[in-house]
């Protein structure tokens, strides 16, 4: 049953009132949907600070967004390579000193497909250590501008959650064997959840009552994902299916965040997405959450697990 709360189109933005006082937070905010959430955020007079690897795009993003909202539109970036725990650590270090309030941390910044096994600096398989530790050292090392804000974490997953394995290959789960670019790609985005379910259980044991974590995904929009990191094949097939209504706007796939970061009212335990076709496009709502994307005993073990790879404790 599709959910019905923001009526037969959905969530979309024209929920959003002033957002004047607000800071919001994205990774990879300078292509597709993460530059989307920021347009739709900047329209509504947010602060956004942009989390991006590359200075040359950041400037383009940022330049672009100005030229549509004005010189005065608060917009910046620091520079953050999710793929280096290092890079992370400096990033959180210069927000902490500049960005006095958190309203949201969207962890939206991935890479999909990469179509053979590469490794990240610090030595973890590429997907899995952008999207899931990078995000986990961050939101991590941000933890507690959050909470003084009483602000939140978004997490923006992928219904490839459903696909490849279904958990954590923790005896490998750095693809020494048997690599595939879709089931890799799939454990990061599961990784990803697991930790915003298990965050949750945490903060809720704790009485940490202050920080909101929600959970969304897209849903197929038409954005840069496949041309950085897939295949030449997946290329020409994603291409061919942005031809196709199975596919909806990278600026429709932004509602699913920016609902997750202002919105009041969401469940926890939930995922939040587009609730047509397969849930793949379509009037933005509370979708469908299988099962293993919350299974405590791999929940309880991937938190430990990425502690230790990240070094970074909680101390939750
Ligand atoms: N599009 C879809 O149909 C779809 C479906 C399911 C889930 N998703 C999810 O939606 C989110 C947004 O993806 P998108 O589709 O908008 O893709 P996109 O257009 O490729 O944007 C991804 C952003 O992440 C950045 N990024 C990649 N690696 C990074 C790193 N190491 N450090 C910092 N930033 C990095 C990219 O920067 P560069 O520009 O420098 O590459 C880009 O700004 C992702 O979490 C993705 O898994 C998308």
């Amino acid at each position: 049953m599709p959910d019905t709360t923001f009526g037969p189109n959905g969530w979309t933005p024209e929920r959003l009132g002033n957002l004047d006082n607000k800071t919001y937070l994205i990774t990879g905010a300078n292509a597709g949907a993460g530059f989307q959430a920021a347009r739709t955020l900047l329209k509504k007079n947010a602060k956004v600070v942009m989390l991006n690897r590359s200075v040359e795009k950041s400037q383009g993003a940022v330049a672009e967004l100005k030229k549509e909202f004005g010189s005065d539109a608060n917009v910046s970036f620091v520079r953050m390579d999710l793929a280096s725990l290092a890079s992370v650590r400096e990033a959180a270090a210069e927000i902490l000193k500049t960005v006095t309030r958190i309203d949201a941390l969207i962890c939206n910044a991935a890479i999909a497909q990469v179509p053979t096994r590469k490794l990240t600096v610090d030595g973890f398989e590429s997907q899995l250590g952008t999207n899931h530790y990078g995000h986990f050292l961050l939101c991590g090392l941000l933890f507690e501008r959050i909470e003084a804000s009483k602000g939140r974490v978004v997490v923006v997953a992928s219904l490839g959650y459903n696909m490849g394995l279904k958990t954590i290959k923790f005896d490998d789960i750095n693809w020494d064997k048997g690599y595939g670019p879709n089931t890799a790609y799939s454990q990061s985005k599961l990784a990803q959840m697991m930790f915003a379910y298990e965050l949750q259980e945490k903060l809720a044991s704790a009485g940490r009552a202050d920080v909101e974590v929600n959970v969304c995904h897209p849903g197929s929009s038409a954005t840069s994902l496949i041309s950085t990191s897939g295949s030449r094949t997946m290329r020409f097939i994603w291409w061919l299916m942005t031809k196709t209504p199975m596919v909806q706007t990278a600026e429709q796939g932004a509602y699913p965040e920016v609902m997750c970061a202002t919105e009041d009212g969401l469940e926890q335990r939930a995922l939040y997405g587009p609730t047509g076709r397969m849930e793949a496009v379509g009037p933005v709502g509370r979708g469908t959450l299988n099962p293993h994307a919350y299974d405590k005993p791999v929940m309880t073990k991937l938190w430990d697990v990425s502690e230790e790879a990240t070094g970074f404790t909680w101390g939750l």
